[in-house]
């Protein structure tokens, strides 16, 4: 990694490039989205409700006059809209430049499920995303230097992915249930990667984390009367970044020259709460291949989508 701190102001021209950013409406997403248009790419805001996505892209055409971008209608909750909106996608026949696994729900208080029955933060966060990635992988393997950025979250770090009960049947606990997606973020980023170089392919799978960041994902989840929503809310101002700077890792991701497949990008202040994007470790569970490998096949199992290209 280069010297000093990496700030948007190091992204090199992204002229030519195609990028989807789902869950871009808003927070992270709409950060990455907005940098990644500064800097020229053509951007795929990937949004499930189409008034917010259409306020979405006005403002990035606000605050990027001239900026190319496009609402593409994609709820990661659902299987059909996934496959519906990579259908369409391929269909034009241009190539992904970078994906950026980015839509997530947190903690939800009470279990809830995606439409095809899934666990809704498994199903969003991780499954949806497997799938997207799956059947947009011809695409990306078109591009002469794709990335597939993935973001997970510190919460990794309680993570426990439990083969036995993955949709939360029995003994269901909102931060549990979004420990295990954002765990399941990384060891999908880290496989998907192995599977990239084991195939000779050039595309890099990176993970990412924006430490804690100011977004609308506190008052979705877990409400505001949630004690570790107020606590969150009261630390605050020592504790959080805005989502400007919750968006570098992803960006650093996604575009610095310098980033390698497989590494893990999140802040380098105290604790990762905060701070500029650098090369961070996970926690061993995120690190375990056997593991890996096993949520590979299951959620191949589960989603119907596989990855022929790097089997
Ligand atoms: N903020 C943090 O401190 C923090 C920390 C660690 C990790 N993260 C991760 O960062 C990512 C972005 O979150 P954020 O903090 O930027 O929160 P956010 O502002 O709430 O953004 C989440 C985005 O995901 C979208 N989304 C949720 N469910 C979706 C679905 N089924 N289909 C399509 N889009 C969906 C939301 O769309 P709607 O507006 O339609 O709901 C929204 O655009 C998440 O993966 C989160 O786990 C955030």
């Amino acid at each position: 990694m280069a010297t000093g701190k990496w700030t948007a102001e190091q992204i090199p021209s992204q002229a030519g490039k195609t990028a989807l950013i789902t869950g871009a409406n808003s927070g992270i997403g709409y950060q990455a989205a907005l940098e990644l248009a500064r800097h020229g790419a053509h951007v795929l805001l990937g949004c499930r409700n189409e008034a917010k996505g259409r306020a979405a892209l006005e403002r990035l055409l606000r605050e990027a006059p001239g900026a190319s971008a496009e609402v593409v209608p994609l709820d990661m909750a659902s299987l059909a809209s996934i496959r519906a909106f990579a259908a369409s996608f391929i269909g034009r026949g241009i190539a992904l430049d970078l994906l950026i696994n980015n839509a997530g729900v947190m903690a939800l208080p009470k279990r809830e499920l995606t439409e095809d029955g899934f666990e809704r933060q498994f199903g969003t966060n991780h499954l949806g995303h497997f799938a997207l990635t799956g059947l947009l992988l011809p695409a990306l393997l078109a591009a002469p230097a794709p990335r597939v950025v993935t973001v997970a979250s510190l919460a990794h770090r309680t993570g426990k992915i439990d083969f036995d009960n993955l949709q939360r049947e029995r003994g269901y606990e909102g931060w549990d249930a979004y420990n295990a997606s954002k765990l399941a973020n990384i060891l999908f980023a880290k496989e998907l990667d192995r599977r990239a170089r084991a195939a000779h392919s050039r595309l890099l799978s990176l993970a990412v984390h924006p430490g804690v960041s100011t977004t609308s994902i506190f008052e979705n989840g877990p409400g505001t009367t949630n004690l570790k929503a107020i606590m969150v809310k009261l630390l605050a101002p020592v504790m959080m970044q805005n989502d400007e700077a919750g968006a570098l890792p992803t960006l650093y991701a996604a575009t610095s020259p310098d980033a390698k497949g497989g590494e893990y990008i999140g802040p380098d202040g105290f604790g990762e709460l905060k701070g500029a994007p650098v090369v961070v470790q996970p926690r061993p569970q995120a690190l375990d291949v056997a593991v890996g490998e096993r949520l590979w096949t299951v959620s191949e199992d589960l989603t119907g989508v596989h990855y022929p290209a790097l089997s």
